[in-house]
């Protein structure tokens, strides 16, 4: 089998890497590990040009995407390991993610990819809302999410000083090749894809920051629990939805050959206005 591990850190032999191998370290089944340090990938922005929701489903950019997309493909099993910055996932990740449009073309053979993330924290408690990009991190790509976790480590190879961290990497590495989750008997968490995020909308009404699914917050006995109403045609949860969203985008083109001349004029009212700061030559 193989393990694609997905590492956020620009630092070599840095906390993400570190956790990384210590989960493969720790998998119970033989495997090879392969790695990809984003950061140092050519992965360039998305153009939102919708080339990749037709035909050969291919983008125009030229640059590493394409072969870590492979690598992904040919995977059993991913582990994503990004460090905190500025409270949140850094950069790395989201560069790879803004590319999701091209996984549409290719979730038949991607979906369902058993995969664990980990993202490593400088300082207890700060970690923001990176756990949350994770978990939609492992949704956006059609992973079968199989645990994510925050540990805190600040200097490079810190973390692995910590026995708790190295209990969290055991966890995780038995969980990846393990039986499904099973977050049912956990009511704070989302029922309809495990995630841990709610936005209040109100006092009431909540939505989960992973999969978008509504709900509203009950109160019972003193103990709180969320019951969300996934939509029917939820689009990242099973692969039918995934096939439906990639049809409505593609439905986007005739919608915008239809509205074109009016879209244009609205947007045409606004051409000369402010002063632009050009990029460095
Ligand atoms: C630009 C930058 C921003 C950071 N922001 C945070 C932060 O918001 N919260 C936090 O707990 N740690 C933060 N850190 C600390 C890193 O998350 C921490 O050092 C981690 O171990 C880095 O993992 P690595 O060794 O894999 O690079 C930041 C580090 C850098 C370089």
């Amino acid at each position: 089998m193989e393990v694609l591990a997905l590492l956020g850190s620009p630092r070599r032999l840095g906390n993400s890497e570190l956790m990384a191998k210590e989960i493969s370290r720790q998998i119970p089944e033989p495997h090879r590990l392969k790695l990809v340090r984003l950061p140092e990938m050519d992965i360039r922005p998305c153009r939102a040009c919708y080339t990749c929701m037709f035909d050969e489903h291919t983008c125009p950019q030229k640059d590493d995407f394409p072969r870590i997309l492979e690598a992904l493909l040919r995977a059993d099993g991913l582990i994503l390991a990004v460090p905190v910055y500025m409270l949140a996932a850094n950069a790395s990740l989201k560069r790879f993610l803004d590319r999701g449009l091209s996984l549409y073309g290719r979730f038949e053979q991607l979906w369902a990819k058993p995969a664990v993330a980990v993202a490593i924290a400088g300082m207890p408690g700060m970690e923001g809302y990176t756990k949350l990009c994770l978990d939609s991190a492992l949704r956006l790509i059609g992973a079968q999410p199989k645990g994510s976790e925050v540990v805190y480590g600040a200097l490079p190879g810190e973390v692995l000083t910590n026995q708790d961290n190295v209990q969290t990497a055991a966890r995780l590495a038995g969980a990846l090749f393990g039986p499904p989750l099973d977050w049912q008997s956990e009511p704070y968490r989302c029922q309809a894809c495990g995630g841990d995020t709610f936005r209040f909308l109100d006092s009431e009404q909540v939505r989960c920051m992973t999969c978008s699914s509504p709900g509203r917050v009950e109160v019972t006995d003193g103990r709180i629990s969320f019951v969300v109403n996934p939509p029917e045609d939820h689009f990242f949860l099973t692969l039918e939805g995934a096939r439906r969203h990639l049809h409505w985008l593609q439905g986007m083109k005739q919608r915008f050959l239809e509205q074109k001349k009016e879209l244009k004029s609205i947007c045409l009212d606004y051409l000369r206005e402010g002063e632009w700061l050009e990029p460095r030559e």
